[in-house]
């Protein structure tokens, strides 16, 4: 159970200096779009959430506000800022790399940030070590563009050798923009800057459109990625309601969380079947997902299927395989697995079937981000530059109950955000689809 204590975020010392943006800031308590940096927002939000806790308000867990404080750590004019993207592609990267630049410079009057290439190993002497002077100008437009201007890579680098970098260069901040590998990456930086009594903040912008960070809500980019996954289950539905027991087969991006599959299916109402990592399920026997197609197929002429990629990996038979850079499993192909199954499956039946597949694959995250992630990446830049000018580090800026929040990188990465087969989201998707509660 998650306390106190999981939330307090680290602090390099006392904030002396006046903020720049302390004209900005109203002055007075928290009111109910305004949240004083004093005060908390809370973990729970239901009565009975609060009351099993058992304890009085004022130790209720809850994270520190995101925001500009009034006194900052460092002086500006001194502070040098790196910035860092890693791991896969998501929409909204280089939004949120620009409004760090521009609030760094604009407000903060910030003189010097660096843009490591490559992720981490642009901080490595043996990758050639690269670095390059990012200002306003430089990166005036590249929000309209899908991918990173810095470019990235998988994979955690010796945390020593990213701490040498940083005390060659004089950085005081830095900027990591990843999913959980390079969040841990981070804080094993975090780590050794403390171990080796420097005091450079190190602050996460949390960066996936699998959307399974915990405690920020929701990821930047995931709402543009799975807008865009609704493409393909257009495109396949329009195939499926085209021919005779037309079956429309679409697999999106999703390792362990379905959030993609489902905003997908939600977003267009046409699917039936909704298969997720989270949810387990049979494919034969009676009471098997494959039954169930087959039955439907005959009585309403056709069926739309949206599966996350990362499900039904216990049905191919070498799914212990091997681990991507990052440390994540490589998946087996459960679309394609599934697609030949259902063709043995109605040929078996001596039933027709017409199926198209579609796997749109990196289409739906290599995209730049739509309007409403581009605002949420502009805000989360913001809190982050706020964070770090006031010596916050060890922590990612995030999003709860609304409000935005600073979350400790340890607990960031405690777990793992996953569709609750429980919760809300999936009833939506059972009451959406129609599909029964359990394929056994
Ligand atoms: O982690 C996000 C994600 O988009 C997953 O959904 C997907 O499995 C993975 O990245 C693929 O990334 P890559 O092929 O670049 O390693």
């Amino acid at each position: 159970m998650v306390t106190m204590a999981d939330e307090q975020v680290r602090t390099l010392g006392e904030c002396r200096i006046d903020s720049p943006l302390a004209a900005l800031l109203r002055t007075g308590p928290t009111t109910k779009h305004y949240v004083d940096e004093s005060d908390r927002v809370l973990l729970d939000d239901t009565v009975s959430l609060v009351a099993a806790r058992g304890v009085p308000v004022e130790e209720l867990p809850g994270f520190e506000p995101g925001g500009p404080r009034r006194k900052i750590f460092f002086d500006p004019s001194k502070t040098r800022v790196g910035i860092v993207t890693c791991g896969g592609l998501c929409p909204g990267l280089n939004d949120v790399i620009r409004a760090l630049v521009l609030e760094l410079t604009n407000h903060y009057g910030v003189r010097r940030i660096f843009g490591f290439r490559n992720g981490y190993q642009g901080m490595i002497a043996r990758y050639g070590r690269s670095v390059v002077d990012l200002d306003a100008s430089l990166v005036a437009g590249i929000n309209e563009y899908g991918g990173t201007i810095l470019g990235t890579s998988r994979g955690n680098q010796d945390p020593d050798e990213i701490v040498d970098c940083l005390e060659q260069l004089s950085v005081n901040v830095l900027f990591v923009i990843g999913g959980d590998g390079s969040m841990r990456g981070a804080l094993k930086i975090a780590e050794v800057v403390a171990e080796r009594g420097r005091r450079i903040a190190v602050v996460g912008v949390p960066k996936t459109i699998d959307n399974d960070i915990p405690y920020i809500e929701r990821s930047f980019g995931f709402q543009t990625a799975f807008a865009k996954a609704t493409e393909a289950i257009r495109a396949a539905h329009v195939e499926a309601t085209a021919f005779p027991n037309g079956i429309g087969l679409v697999q999106l991006m999703g390792r362990h969380s379905g959030f993609i599959a489902c905003y997908a299916a939600l977003a267009n109402n046409d699917a039936d079947y909704v298969l997720i990592p989270e949810v387990p399920f049979s494919l034969d026997g009676p009471g098997g997902f494959l039954a169930h197609l087959r039955a439907r197929v005959v009585s309403r002429g056709h069926a739309m299927i949206v599966v996350a990629e990362g499900a039904g990996q216990e049905f191919l038979l070498d799914s212990a395989s091997s681990l991507d850079a990052s440390g994540n499993v490589r998946l087996q192909d459960f679309g394609r697995y599934l697609r030949h199954r259902i063709a043995e499956d109605f040929a078996a039946a001596g039933v027709e079937a017409n199926l198209k597949y579609i796997d749109p694959s990196y289409t739906i995250r290599s995209v730049p981000a739509n309007p409403y992630d581009s605002v949420y990446c502009i805000r989360l830049a913001h809190a982050a530059v706020h964070a770090a000018m006031a010596g916050r580090t060890e922590m990612v800026v995030g999003r709860w109950r609304g409000r935005f929040v600073h979350v400790p990188i340890a607990l960031a990465i405690s777990s793992r955000n996953l569709v609750d087969p429980d919760g809300d989201l999936w009833m939506s998707v059972l009451e959406a689809t129609g599909q029964p509660p359990v394929f056994a």
